[in-house]
């Protein structure tokens, strides 16, 4: 591809659309353990039609970015932590965990060779993928023997079309996410795919994303489908669900967390039910709610929306306080400011 082909396609590149021209993979083999990183054009991956993964789903991914530093180095945000949460995943899917190193080394790898694909623009940035899948041909029913684990990446703008504006998100009556014991806290497939027909359902009813309520109560707010969510009360604090097991431990989440503690802000992680968020911004208690996540970064909540109707937070627009720890956090993230938790790697 041409620079000026490139340059076209990296100014309104959507999310997860159009691919760089690399890919890193490394197998594993029981008895073996995992093999060299290999930097690779990206190209289909020939599977074997019994490939265990296409049948029983043991599968995880990560999700983070690279950004162009204003001296025009490249760093990604807080990779360790998303090395660390892969090899929960990985546990919980009974995989065998990769090698920290092993997994920044192939982020890096790809990041300097596919390079010339990071968006230049304000918004933008390069969203990696790190995914692993069982890729034995088996069929019966057991952790796989041989997995392989690829590397691909994406130029991205704004996760949600309309850019940094409020979304509405829906409050499925009958789908849930995960229930206690379950994979909630991992980051695999199977979650994701689970979730489509309530996706589906939200968009139907003109809702950008999903809120699941607890499987055991269907009372306290989970997570989104791909985000964890935060309320601002009327003190100035912030509360956000604990993480039991149910709802994903985001990284964006708990970079949040820091953020606002630094600020002097309290935050409490503590069950937060549908009722109290709905008589919160009816009495002036919510007075702001926001989503966060890699792909999503903070998309303040305007409103949310069920089967016995709606309810809005505030006047429905983007929060003083989202914004604020917005700007903080974009301001680390991409070399505009400092970073006093150490959380930029530099590659
Ligand atoms: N919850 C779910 C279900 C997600 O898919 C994501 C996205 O990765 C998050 C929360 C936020 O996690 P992070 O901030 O690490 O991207
Ligand atoms: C991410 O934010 O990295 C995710 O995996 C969430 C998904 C909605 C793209």
């Amino acid at each position: 591809m041409s620079d000026a082909d490139r340059v076209a396609l990296l100014s309104n590149p959507g999310f997860g659309r159009i691919f760089t021209d690399h890919m890193v993979t490394v197998r594993y083999a029981d008895g073996k353990g995992w093999y060299e990183p290999r930097v690779e054009a990206r190209a289909p991956i020939p599977m074997d039609p019994a490939s265990a993964v296409l049948h029983y789903a043991q599968e995880i991914f990560e999700g983070l970015k690279a950004y162009t530093l204003p001296d025009g180095g490249v760093a990604m945000f807080r990779p360790d932590a998303n090395a660390n949460r892969f090899n929960l995943s990985a546990q919980r899917m009974a995989m065998p965990a990769l090698p920290v190193e092993t997994f920044l080394q192939s982020l890096h790898e790809i990041i300097r060779i596919d390079r010339s694909w990071i968006p230049q623009d304000p918004e933008g940035s390069l969203y990696l993928r790190p995914f692993a899948f069982a890729s034995e041909v088996f069929l019966g029913v057991r952790p796989a023997t041989e997995y392989l684990y690829l590397v691909i990446a994406s130029p991205v703008g704004p996760y949600f079309s309309g850019g940094v504006k409020p979304v509405t998100i829906w409050v499925s009556p009958d789908f849930t996410r995960a229930a206690p014991g379950g994979t909630g806290a991992a980051k695999c497939g199977g979650n994701y795919a689970a979730g489509l027909s309530a996706q589906a359902e939200a968009a139907e009813h003109g809702c950008e994303q999903v809120v699941y309520l607890d499987a055991v109560q269907r009372k306290y707010i989970d997570e989104l489908g791909g985000m964890n969510v935060f309320l601002v009360l009327d003190d100035g604090s912030l509360v956000t669900p604990p993480l039991t097991g149910t709802i994903l431990s985001g990284i964006t989440r708990d970079s949040v967390i820091k953020l606002a503690q630094r600020a002097g802000r309290r935050v409490e992680e503590r069950p937060i039910s549908l009722d109290e968020w709905r008589e919160g911004a009816a009495s002036g208690r919510v007075r702001e709610a926001f989503a966060c996540g890699t792909a999503a970064v903070i998309t303040p909540i305007g409103t949310i929306r069920g089967e016995d109707g709606d309810f809005t937070v505030a006047d429905g627009g983007p929060g003083e306080v989202t914004m604020g720890i917005r700007k903080q956090l974009v301001e680390i993230q991409r070399g505009l400011a400092e970073d006093p938790f150490g959380w930029v790697h530099r590659v």
